[in-house]
């Protein structure tokens, strides 16, 4: 079996996908990291070591790589995975939950990114991998805020890989489709108010997401994927990696004319 000693910090790393991707990697060897709000949560755990981070927070972020330098003199791979869901009307959704949404989805990688460069930057390498989503790449009905906050991230990456390429440094976006995790359950619903007339088309909608990640695939299937992306010298900026059907929605919204693809989008929705 190949051995990799590198340090890789996953955001998240108690969890779903962090959880199942921190435990492959080290598997292969590598000294693997995860993040969790409130490690304490998580008795027990004993796949790799939980460093506290709440991503919203600069001075959280900037402790919590402080101690893994501090342990390891290094990181070497960074593994943007924190993130939340947020479904809801777009006109009703409380600015204040957008405003979290996006301090998690997208002002936190960059933050824990703008921590880990300097690191990096004094070893010329480093790889930074964020988890975006299938959604980032469409805006998805009664799941606005989320796809926006998931594009930004997936564009922005597309700008920072050039920026730091210099340095010696890879940086690409993987989106999953579904995958079973509890994903839904520390998602920010936004309440169906009462004689809102999004009422019915918003509780189908929310009723086919969850359908949809519950049969979602087998997170150790995006482990892999992660784990073949880091072996790439030359990574290309944005991965995928899910149900056939989903990642073929990325191919088919690139070809398809703008009109078709919403009729298509309209129809999976039952809208
Ligand atoms: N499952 C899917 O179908 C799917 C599809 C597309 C994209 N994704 C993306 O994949 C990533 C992982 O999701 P998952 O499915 O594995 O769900 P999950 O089990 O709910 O994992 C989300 C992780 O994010 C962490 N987190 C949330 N808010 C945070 C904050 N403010 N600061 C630091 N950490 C925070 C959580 O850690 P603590 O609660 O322990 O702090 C948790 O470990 C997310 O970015 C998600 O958007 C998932």
């Amino acid at each position: 079996m190949a051995h990799h000693s590198e340090v890789v910090l996953i955001t998240g790393g108690a969890s779903g996908l962090g959880k199942a991707t921190g435990q492959y990697l080290a598997s292969r060897g590598y000294r693997v990291y995860g993040t969790a709000r409130s490690p304490e949560k998580y008795p027990g755990f004993d796949l790799f070591p939980l460093l506290q981070m709440d991503v919203r927070q600069s001075s959280s972020v900037e402790a919590a790589i402080a101690e893994l330098i501090g342990r390891e003199g290094r990181v070497d791979i960074l593994i943007n995975n924190a993130g939340v869901g947020i479904t809801g009307p777009i006109e009703e959704t409380p600015g204040e939950a957008v405003g979290d949404a996006f301090e998690t989805n997208f002002h936190g990688p960059l933050r824990v990114i703008r921590a880990v460069l300097p690191h990096m930057r004094q070893h010329r390498k480093g790889f930074i991998l964020n988890i975006t989503s299938v959604a980032g790449y469409m805006g998805l009905p009664y799941r606005g805020f989320y796809s926006a906050s998931k594009g930004a991230l997936g564009i922005i990456t597309e700008a920072y890989r050039m920026e730091i390429r210099e340095f010696g440094i890879r940086m690409a976006n993987l989106a999953p489709g579904d995958f079973a995790t509890n994903i839904a359950a520390g998602r920010y619903h936004c309440p169906m108010l009462q004689g809102s007339p999004y009422r019915e088309p918003y509780g189908r909608t929310l009723d086919l997401m969850d359908q949809h990640v519950a049969s979602g695939k087998d997170p150790v299937v995006l482990a892999r994927k992660v784990y073949q992306i880091l072996q790439q010298r030359h990574p290309k900026v944005h991965y995928t990696a899910g149900s056939f059907l989903q990642r073929l929605s990325l191919v088919l919204k690139k070809i398809l004319p703008d009109k078709i693809y919403e009729r298509l989008l309209l129809n999976h929705y039952k809208l």
